[in-house]
């Protein structure tokens, strides 16, 4: 067994608030994104990106009350490549014990042409606006969005000129979720090996899901030497959505002997703030979502239950209560089988002789095939059915 405790740290910066908030109709209030900022500074968030002070009164207002009342987590505000931004984002943030600006421009060619740009007038406002906010704040993040449609050459050229204007953290996004594992992992090595004071500052990962790889790319950046992972509770964010911290998190911790790093977050707080984002967003989480599905510690089927009834190692690779959930793990259907039934009628505190059981259980069955799930209270009234009848 390792000990986590020596194991060299993965920052956790969630972007709930800011990234997630931006998925149409995900709109929160400003009391709701307070609790939220709560929470997730409970849980031990190294950073809250809390919002993007300039887009309205509400983002500054919001991210200028998170500053003030958290903890722990630093607090992070968003700003575009200039001045005004970069200086309502200050006014938001400095509040906080530990305040960041995170600044950034699109680099790839596709990027380049909104701004219209040409390759030396965007490095030039990397290098003034990246030294504005540092003259403000010692703590910078500056990302190059598209990243990972940027040419590598170009890249390596914008990403040393932010870290000589002061950048603390360089934040490499996969803005469109077009990049795949191996080539993730490429980009960070590339730049931890070209770029000049590049060992001097932490190298983020920010992954979109729109190939389904948000979660695989942002380990794989891991791997290779990225050390802050940007992510958002169930994956909330624009299209696909982002990482998801709940499966960053316990992958890191499930498979501590692929990856060997340690995450400061709370994981018996993740099915409450899981709970919650999906209310305030409106946003359901899938039956089937990986770590915080209905389903996703749920076993149904005759052979499953079996296993798990005898060592829940069999068809379980985590622990419910590890992620706070403490609900059953038995789900009762059409393929359950009569060592469940018995389990579960135990736990509603009913103990039937083998003839009853037997009894109960082609009863279960029959009502099993027209129902899809059989409810605590289905099996009571077999129960009682059998008993009157008895
Ligand atoms: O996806 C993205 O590129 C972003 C940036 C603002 C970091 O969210
Ligand atoms: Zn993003």
């Amino acid at each position: 067994m390792t000990d986590k405790t020596s194991q060299p740290r993965v920052l956790i910066f969630d972007t709930t608030l800011r990234d997630g908030e931006q998925s149409p109709g995900a709109t929160m209030t400003h009391q709701e994104k307070l609790e939220i900022a709560g929470l997730l500074d409970e849980m031990g968030v190294d950073i809250i990106e809390a919002g993007f002070p300039i887009a309205s009164e509400g983002d500054f207002a919001a991210v200028s009350e998170i500053s003030r009342h958290a903890k722990n987590s630093t607090i992070c505000g968003l700003a575009r490549a200039n001045f005004k931004d970069i200086d309502r984002c200050w006014e938001a943030v400095k509040h906080a014990k530990s305040p960041r600006i995170h600044t950034f421009i699109g680099t790839s060619p596709l990027h380049r042409a909104i701004p219209n740009l040409d390759m030396d007038q965007m490095a030039e406002r990397i290098h003034e606006t990246v030294t504005h906010a540092r003259n403000l704040c010692d703590n910078v993040q500056w990302s190059p969005m598209d990243a990972t449609r940027t040419e590598h050459d170009y890249l390596c050229r914008v990403v040393e000129i932010a870290i000589k204007a002061g950048a603390t953290t360089i934040n490499i996004p996969d803005t469109v979720g077009y990049t795949y594992p191996f080539e993730s992992a490429k980009l960070i090595s590339m730049l931890l090996e070209r770029v000049p004071g590049a060992d001097n500052i932490i190298f983020a990962t920010h992954c979109h899901n729109d190939l389904g790889m948000a979660t695989a790319n942002s380990l794989a950046a891991v791997e290779a030497g990225a050390r802050q992972i940007e992510c958002t509770i169930n994956g909330l964010g624009e299209r696909a959505g982002n990482t998801a911290l709940e499966e960053v998190v316990m992958a890191l911790r499930v498979r501590n002997d692929i990856l060997p790093y340690s995450t400061g977050i709370d994981t018996t707080k993740i099915m409450h703030l899981s709970r919650r984002v999906s209310t305030v967003s409106g946003f359901v989480v899938q039956p089937n979502k990986a770590i915080v599905g209905k389903n996703a510690f749920l076993h149904e089927s005759g052979i499953h239950q079996d296993g798990v009834l005898k060592n829940v190692e069999t068809f379980e690779i985590m622990r419910p209560a590890d992620i706070g959930l403490n609900e059953k793990n038995i789900a009762m259907g059409k393929h359950s089988g009569r060592a469940a039934l018995r389990a579960k009628l135990k736990e509603l505190g009913v103990d039937l002789a083998d003839n009853q059981l037997n009894d109960v259980f082609v009863r279960f069955k029959a009502l099993a095939d027209r129902k899809k799930e059989v409810y605590d209270e289905d099996l009571i009234a077999l129960v009682a059915d059998e008993q009157t009848n008895d």
